[in-house]
Formats: C-alpha cells, sequence, structure tokens
C-alpha cells in the first residue's frame, strides 16, 4: 500500500524542466550556469558525487571542467554508474575525460599544454556541433587529452593543430564530451553548443524566462513574509535597489521599511538621484543625511578612542569608523520606523554567484568586511540568527539582476552602476599631513633611472602611498608616475607598469601623469588633506565629469569599474592636488586589468576627461591614469 505514495513523492521531484551542472571545481563553472539560463534553460549545480537516483530526475546533465587531473588523488568523487544515468551528459574538459576514462578509454599527459583559442576540425553531421560550420574557433585550456577513445564513441571534433581529440560522442547513449570550453566568448560558437544539447538532444523547452521567474518570485516573497515586514538597506546599488523594488511588486507599500544613508561620500548628488528613482518606483525610501556625524565620528580601536574621521589620514581608521557609525545611524533609523523584532523580516539583495563557490573565493576579502559592517546592526544579527532574512534574488545573476530592474521599472542609470565600495569616495582621497619620504628613496630612485628611464619617458617617485596586494600579503608603499616628452606609446607605458613593481618592491603602484614631463628622480611636496567637504566636493566634482563622459561615450558596461583618486601630491603648485583615473577590466574581481587606452578606452575619450577635469576642477594641479594590474595594485587605491 506504501508504493503509490513513495512514487508519487518521486514524481513531485522530477526536474524535468531542468539541467544538472555537475561541479569538479571548474573557474568557469559558474559561466556554464549562466549560458545556459541565458537560453532560458533552469538549472541547479550540485556536486559531481551526487547519486544517480537523484541526478536521474533531471533533464539532462552537464559535467564541468575542474583543476584536477583524473589520477590526482584529491581528484572529486562520482557515482560509478554516473554514465549509465539514462538522462543525455554534455562532459566540459575534465568531465569530458572523465567519461572517456570510465567507460573504458585512455587519458594520457600531453607533451604540452594547449592554452588558448584553437581552430577545431568539426564533423558538422554532429548532434552536438551541427551548425557550427566544417571549422570554428575554441577556447582550450589543458594539458591531459583522450588518446584512445571508450568504446561506441567516435570524434566528431579535432584540433587541427596538435591533431587532439577535441569532442566526442556516443549518440545512442546521449553521451557527449567537449575538450574546449564552450562557455567563454573565446569559443566562438559556445552558445550554439549549449543550445543543441540543450533544445535538440535533451529535448528541453525555453520556459525559464524572466516572466516566469518573476512572477515565481513575488509569489514566494508572499508566501514567506505573511503577517510580518520587511526591512531593506538601500545602498544606492543595483542588487539593494531591485530587491527593494521587487518586494514593492509583491507586498503592499506599508510593509516595506526601505533606508537609504547618506554618510557623506556618495557621489555628486547620488543620494538625491537614489531617493528619486526608488520613488518613483513606488518605494517610501526613507532617506538619512548623516554626513555631519560620519565626519565627526570616532570609533574605539584596540581600546583606544580613535581620532574623528575629518582628522585621520590612516586609511584602515577610516573603514573602520565609517563600518561602525553605519551601525549606530542604521539602529538608530530602525528604532525610529517601530519594528518589533518578531514582526520584521530582513530582505537582502544577495545574488547567486554570492552562493555559487564560496562567496570569500571571489569576493575580497576588505569587501566582505565591509559588507559585513554595513548588514551588521544589533537588529540585522539576531534576524540573520533567527532565520529571519529573505533573499528574493538569490536566484539571480548580476546580468539578470540588472534586466529584472529594468522591467520593475528603474531608469537605467541606476541598473548599470559599477560597483562602488561601502564608505564611497572616502577611500578615493588619499589623506596625508606630511610628505612620505623614506631612507630607501636613493635608492629606490637610483633604479628607476638606471633601468626606467630614457630621454623620453621620466619615472618619478610621488610622496604617497595606496594599497596594493603583493604576494599573499596587503601592502602599502610608494606611488611612481612616468610621464614622457612626446604623446605616450600606451603600450609600451603599460609594459613598463608591469615591470616597475617587479624590480622594486616598495613600489606598487604605476600612473602615467598627463601634462609636461615630470623632472626624473622624485616630487616631495604634498597638500595636506583630510576628509574635509572642500577636498569632498573636489573629488565629487572630478568624478562626476569622468562619469558624465564615460555614459557619453557609452563605456560604463566595457569597463567593469572606474574609480577617480583624489590625491594630496602637488606638482609643485602649493594647495593644489592630483587627480588620477583608474580603469580596472575584470570578471572576479579579484585580477584585472587596466584599460590599454587606444584599445579598451578610446584615446580621445581619454584626453576629453583630462583637459574638462583640470580646466574645471579649481585646485587640480595633473590628472593621472592608473596603469597597474590587479596583483600588484588593488582596484580601489585605499
Ligand atoms: P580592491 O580594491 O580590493 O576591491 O581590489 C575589490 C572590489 O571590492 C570593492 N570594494 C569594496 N566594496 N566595501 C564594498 O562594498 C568596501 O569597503 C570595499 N572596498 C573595495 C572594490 O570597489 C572592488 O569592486
Amino acid at each position: 500500500m506504501a508504493e503509490p505514495v513513495a512514487k508519487k513523492q518521486k514524481a513531485e521531484e522530477v526536474k524535468t524542466d531542468t539541467v544538472a551542472i555537475l561541479d569538479c571545481g571548474a573557474q568557469y563553472g559558474k559561466v556554464i550556469d549562466r549560458r545556459v539560463r541565458e537560453l532560458n534553460v533552469n538549472t541547479e549545480i550540485l556536486p559531481l558525487n551526487t547519486p544517480n537516483e537523484k541526478l536521474r530526475q533531471y533533464a539532462g546533465i552537464i559535467i564541468s571542467g575542474g583543476p584536477q587531473c583524473l589520477s590526482a588523488d584529491d581528484a572529486p568523487e562520482y557515482d560509478k554508474n554516473l554514465f549509465s544515468v539514462g538522462v543525455p551528459i554534455l562532459g566540459i574538459c575534465y568531465g569530458m575525460q572523465l567519461m572517456n576514462h570510465v567507460l573504458g578509454g585512455t587519458v594520457e599527459e600531453g607533451k604540452a599544454r594547449e592554452d588558448g583559442q584553437f581552430v577545431m576540425t568539426v564533423d558538422p553531421e554532429s548532434k552536438l556541433l551541427q551548425g557550427l560550420g566544417t571549422e570554428t574557433e575554441v577556447l582550450l585550456t589543458h594539458r591531459d587529452s583522450c588518446v584512445n577513445l571508450a568504446p561506441g564513441f567516435k570524434m566528431i571534433g579535432k584540433v587541427q593543430a596538435s591533431g587532439n581529440i577535441a569532442a566526442i560522442s556516443d549518440e545512442s547513449r546521449g553521451l557527449y564530451g567537449v575538450q574546449f570550453h564552450p562557455e567563454v566568448d573565446l569559443t566562438v560558437h559556445g552558445v550554439k553548443v549549449f543550445h543543441n544539447f540543450l533544445f535538440q538532444i535533451c529535448n528541453l523547452t525555453a520556459k525559464f524566462t524572466l516572466d516566469t521567474r518573476r512572477a515565481q518570485a513575488i509569489e514566494e516573497i508572499q508566501k514567506t513574509v505573511g503577517e510580518s515586514n520587511v526591512l531593506v538597506l538601500v545602498s544606492g546599488g543595483v542588487d539593494s535597489s531591485v530587491c527593494a523594488v521587487l518586494l514593492k511588486a509583491a507586498l503592499p507599500q506599508e510593509k516595506i521599511y526601505a533606508l537609504h544613508v547618506d554618510q557623506g561620500f556618495m557621489r555628486l548628488n547620488e543620494s538625491a538621484r537614489v531617493h528619486e528613482a526608488l520613488t518613483a518606483a513606488g518605494i517610501h525610501l526613507k532617506t538619512i543625511n548623516a554626513s555631519q556625524t560620519f565626519y565627526n565620528a570616532r570609533t574605539i580601536i584596540d581600546g583606544k578612542e580613535t581620532e574623528k574621521l575629518c582628522e585621520t589620514i590612516r586609511p584602515e581608521v577610516k573603514r573602520k569608523i565609517i563600518g561602525d557609525t553605519f551601525i549606530r545611524v542604521t539602529e538608530e533609523a530602525v528604532k525610529e520606523f517601530g519594528l518589533q523584532f518578531d514582526q520584521v523580516l530582513l530582505a537582502q539583495g544577495t545574488l547567486r554567484p554570492d552562493l555559487i563557490e564560496s562567496a570569500s573565493k571571489i569576493a575580497s576579502s576588505v569587501a566582505n568586511v565591509i559588507k559585513t559592517h554595513h548588514n551588521d546592526t544589533q537588529l540585522v544579527r539576531d534576524l540573520r540568527d533567527a532565520g529571519r532574512i529573505i533573499e528574493p534574488l538569490r536566484d539571480y545573476h548580476k546580468d539578470e539582476c540588472r534586466s529584472l530592474g529594468t522591467q520593475l521599472g528603474l531608469p537605467s542609470e541606476l541598473v548599470w552602476r559599477q560597483p562602488f565600495p561601502g564608505p564611497g569616495l572616502a577611500i578615493r582621497i588619499i589623506c596625508i599631513e606630511e610628505p612620505f619620504v623614506t631612507p630607501e628613496d636613493p635608492a629606490i630612485m637610483e633604479v628607476l633611472k638606471s633601468k626606467f628611464s630614457t630621454e623620453e619617458v621620466h619615472s618619478t617617485l610621488l610622496p604617497c602611498r595606496t594599497v596594493g596586494v603583493q604576494g599573499d600579503a596587503r601592502s602599502y608603499s610608494s606611488l611612481c608616475a612616468l610621464s614622457t616628452k612626446s604623446a605616450p606609446d600606451w603600450p609600451t607605458m603599460l609594459a613598463m607598469a608591469k615591470e616597475i613593481p617587479k624590480a622594486v618592491k616598495a613600489i606598487n603602484r604605476v600612473v602615467y601623469c598627463f601634462g609636461e614631463q615630470l623632472p626624473q628622480g622624485a616630487l616631495t611636496t604634498v597638500t595636506p588633506t583630510h576628509l574635509t567637504p572642500d577636498v569632498i566636493s573636489q573629488l565629487q566634482h572630478a568624478d562626476d565629469i569622468v562619469n558624465q563622459i564615460l555614459y557619453e561615450a557609452n563605456l560604463i558596461k566595457a569597463l567593469s569599474q572606474v574609480p577617480v583618486i583624489l590625491f594630496p601630491v602637488d606638482f609643485g603648485q602649493t594647495g593644489a592636488r592630483g587627480i588620477c583615473i583608474r580603469t580596472f577590466i575584470t570578471h572576479d574581481f579579484m585580477t584585472g586589468v587596466p584599460a590599454l587606452p587606444g584599445k579598451h578606452i578610446p584615446l580621445d575619450v581619454l584626453e576629453k576627461m583630462v583637459a574638462r577635469v583640470v580646466a574645471e576642477v579649481p585646485g587640480i594641479a595633473r590628472v593621472c591614469y592608473d596603469l597597474t594590474c590587479k596583483p600588484p595594485a588593488t582596484t580601489e587605491w585605499e
């Protein structure tokens, strides 16, 4: 008698509209997930050792790449009957090697690695690769290769240059493997490979659209919230803003308590814009201008009271004061809302990538600490401990979150905002009282002169420090400027910026200084700088000019982040300061490169920024361009 019940439960678990992605630890795993979802098919990411009993409920399985060799002691475990699970399987890189190995083929270490784009010869008759033409470019990153194919398999793709096996199939069993990475842009027809697998091989339909997902998210919010109220802290960033408008779509206004704190370090008119945009989207947003409280705030470090924020020059003290003050200000505001612990839920804009791979691996630890600060009021902590948190965007990638925001009526300036640090412009103002000079400077200058200077290019040590990452540790070291007699050759400038920190450990960041060539050697004078309103508005003005031009040139999406920094070097003009434009191109925010002028950012765009900042912002002596990769320099200067 129990039989039918068990059967019924099973039936409910069937996930015929979903693909399981088995994660072998590939750096591109998250990207596979995104590509499949872009084709409107639902995914779940599961460990490689998920039992077959569970896997057979999905419409198909994709096995990701992984960093290991098959023979490694710590190679991930799997169900030994994985490949007879009975649903179509696509193995990518490691996934393909595993499939071939388990089913009786051989995989061997190659003589050399194949890394980069290669031409693959394609069997156009194959189900998986149909529509790719007879040859196509693919991205390879491997050393091991399938050498003898398992019984039943045939080769459907071959690396033209090396003859290595690039793709295999056993269509009768629905098993497919690709040595290349269809999930990345460098595989030109990668999307088509997924398309074939999902719709021709797994017979899925594209039902997982933003519309259906939005409807589901709204239903889930309504069910979870019930009679409670919801608190949402709005930073002005994309995720929390989208979270707020999604709540609005699900709940009556009086249940939503949205709070935005202006700590005084937002961009020019930014808090007003956030307030306006969210109000227009129907959110009752309470915005508190707490800038005076922040400027004058202190905190306790190691049992001692610090100086005020507007008096400190120490980067870590700035961060700590701002984080702690944020907690105090939020706590008071929430008290004014009159919310009772047991009647409130906290909504957070956590996204899917934050949950895939442990967040700590992706996000910088600095960012993590600060984010914790911002969400760490006593109330928030209690709510989290009690599980009273809702994360309606936990199933969304950033681009999906942006589309949802657009659908829900947020303006594009807000939806396309680049990531912005919690402490805002406070960590983009390098504060100083005295020039930073050290006894090692003469030795450093000697290396700069002998190795990195010509008549055309001067390398000059500047009297201030910025934060970087060298080795595994944070560094707080000197800044070097390159300057030229005539227009710079940018690839050479970038190459020098890579070499200088290697040759001189005490330098972690290199910038190009526009304008007249600087003297070879060192500059030694600065303008004393603190977080005071005049200094903040100087940076807000420069930042606003740079951002206006970025928007006009349509570069906001292509450049992941463009911090604009105010630094205290006076370049020989008493009372003046410098501005630096720091472009940063990254997918993971762990490592990245500056935009190459003339390639990633048009020269005339950069020159326009420089000219306008110098002409329009009072007290700016020079504009520089940050040439440093991360590592050795962080994205932000502090
Ligand atoms: P760095 O400068 O370490 O930054 O390369 C990595 C990423 O984190 C952002 N960042 C922050 N985000 N609060 C934040 O919410 C912070 O205090 C903070 N500091 C850095 C940075 O902009 C980049 O995206």
